[in-house]
């Protein structure tokens, strides 16, 4: 199938359509197998840079590149039929200017069959926002914690507390009023993203924020129990995949070791059963 085949998926103004109605749900996905566990019961699923991470063992997203958000946007493109997807710009691929932004964008889109991108930033990206927006691009802002800035935050700390709520608000209400069709509110307190919700006319996507917000979206592998490295305050763990494949892959060794696989039903007879 085609990267592009997906003619029940919602668009970007759908999604936008969605504030204050029933919350907006969002996993991230990387690979086709995934995708397609998650297809029925998502809105839209991100292909995030957190990929670089949770699939690549990198120490942040940082590190991701062009070429591998557009394999693993390709890989989940084949397993959605009825959910938007969005790809992340990677950083390097769009803070030069608006210019930029295009290019990558308009790559990503038209090798995955994206159809919205994301990128990272709150007034000072709005005007490449508008730029994106007034040429096709739909995109889906992220403020707070933007990973991509882990070196100049100084960690992966919340965002938005005292003085700084005054900021966020600000590229909260700069972005949508760019043209970006979602926010995405990563670890701000609940109260700020309560008041964010409430003050733009565009659905906020929470990561650490609040139940308040407009839909919510956590990286798979958290929530499968499958990323163990580390687990932040606001991961819930849904399943321990993880555990149970390391459990199921000690069974196998232990089993191939005493020689218990494989067993009679997994082997051949010289002649097929009549
Ligand atoms: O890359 C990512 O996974 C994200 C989060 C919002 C989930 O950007």
């Amino acid at each position: 199938m085609s990267a592009t085949a997906r003619p029940k998926a919602p668009m970007p103004d759908q999604i936008r359509a969605m504030k204050g109605g029933t919350p907006i749900v969002s996993l991230t996905a990387y690979t086709t197998p995934m995708a397609r566990m998650m297809d029925a019961h998502c809105d839209f699923v991100l292909v995030g840079d957190s990929v670089a991470m949770v699939q690549h063992g990198l120490d942040s997203t940082v590190q991701a590149t062009m070429e591998m958000m557009i394999l693993h946007g390709q890989a989940v493109a084949r397993g959605l039929h009825s959910a938007m997807m969005v790809v992340d710009l990677p950083f390097g691929a769009y803070e030069e200017g608006p210019q930029q932004a295009f290019r990558s964008a308009a790559r990503l889109m038209r090798e995955t069959g994206a159809g919205a991108i994301k990128l990272e930033g709150g007034v000072h990206m709005a005007e490449t926002i508008a730029f994106l927006t007034r040429r096709g691009v739909p995109v889906m802002a992220h403020i707070g914690l933007t990973p991509q800035a882990v070196n100049t935050l100084g960690g992966y700390k919340v965002q938005g507390r005292g003085e700084d709520a005054r900021q966020l608000t600000a590229d909260a209400q700069a972005v949508a009023e760019a043209g970006a069709f979602a926010v995405v509110l990563e670890k701000v307190p609940e109260t700020l993203a309560n008041a964010i919700t409430a003050a733009v006319a565009i659905p906020t996507i929470g990561i650490g924020a609040s139940a308040g917000c407009d839909g919510q979206v956590l990286v798979v592998d958290d929530m499968l129990g499958l990323f163990t490295a580390f687990r932040p305050k606001f991961v819930k763990r849904y399943a321990a995949l993880g555990e149970a494949g390391e459990a199921a892959i000690a069974a196998y060794a232990a089993e191939v070791r005493a020689r218990r696989f494989p067993g009679p039903e997994h082997v051949f007879a010289d002649e097929a059963p009549s």
